[in-house]
């Protein structure tokens, strides 16, 4: 029984009063489900506050980047150990945002997710492709070369802990969600290659859907047997709309 996470990545939005307020209604509203994980991923410099508020509580803490050094003259950079000390247990590597806008390579997504792994954090691994890659029949390929050189580097027993995040670029803050059949064409995908090195392993790894999930559109994805809840951006900034999500979660359960 793989259970769900709900994980919300606030990316570059927040303040103390917004982050306070937000966290307070999720709490208030979510009572503490057996086959549902609610985690929330905010900016760096919040990470203390929301350690404290969400210590004791249901909802896990996460990060939504690490350096893939353990410490050092890297000037603006956050150690693996620097997020578990701050009582992260998850971090999001490999997102398709840092991809593209911060030029990270697959290898170095690999030696980020290698490093979160020795730190004892849950990598979350974003794998996923772009519209022009769909277009092009590309899909596959393309997750097969963003989750080999994790496998590679870091072995598949890397994933007794870690969690992957399916999201298709196209459907990242665009509105437009991949279907379900879409989605778990993709996640049966992952799992296989995850069991080509270890089916028992695979079996028990959660895979994420992420890209324009919402309460209307979430308990459609999740009732395909490979999507093991979502990654969500935009929706994870309301507390009811996050809520829905976990509901539509929960009620399947
Ligand atoms: P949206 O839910 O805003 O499409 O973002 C998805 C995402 O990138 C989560 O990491």
């Amino acid at each position: 029984m793989r259970g769900y996470l709900i994980a919300g990545n606030w990316k570059m939005n927040g303040s103390k009063a917004a982050n306070a307020k937000l966290t307070r209604e999720i709490l208030a509203g979510w009572a503490d489900t057996a086959s549902v994980r609610l985690l929330v991923c905010p900016p760096y410099p919040y990470l203390g506050i929301l350690a404290e508020t969400l210590s004791g509580t249901p909802v896990a803490l996460g990060a939504q980047n690490v350096s893939q050094h353990a410490s050092g003259a890297y000037t603006g950079e956050v150690s693996p150990g620097m997020l578990k000390d701050m009582a992260c247990e998850f971090v999001i590597v490999g997102h398709s945002e840092r991809r593209a806008l911060m030029g990270e390579s697959s290898d170095i997504v690999a030696e980020k997710f290698a490093a979160a792994i020795s730190a004892g954090l849950r990598p979350i691994l974003c794998v996923g492709e772009t519209l022009e890659e769909r277009e092009q029949d590309r899909t596959e390929a393309v997750i097969d070369e963003q989750l080999d050189a994790v496998l590679d580097r870091a072995g598949i027993e890397a994933f007794d802990s870690a969690v992957i995040a399916y999201e298709p670029v196209w459907a990242i803050g665009t509105g437009r969600t991949a279907s379900p059949q879409q989605a778990q064409d993709v996640h049966r995908h992952i799992r296989s290659r995850l069991a080509a090195r270890n089916a028992e392993i695979a079996e028990a790894t959660q895979i994420l859907y992420g890209g324009s999930v919402k309460g209307d559109n979430a308990a459609g994805l999740f009732t395909m047997p490979d999507i093991d809840g979502g990654l969500i951006g935009g929706a994870s900034l309301k507390a009811g709309d996050f809520l829905a999500i976990a509901a539509a979660a929960a009620s399947l359960g």
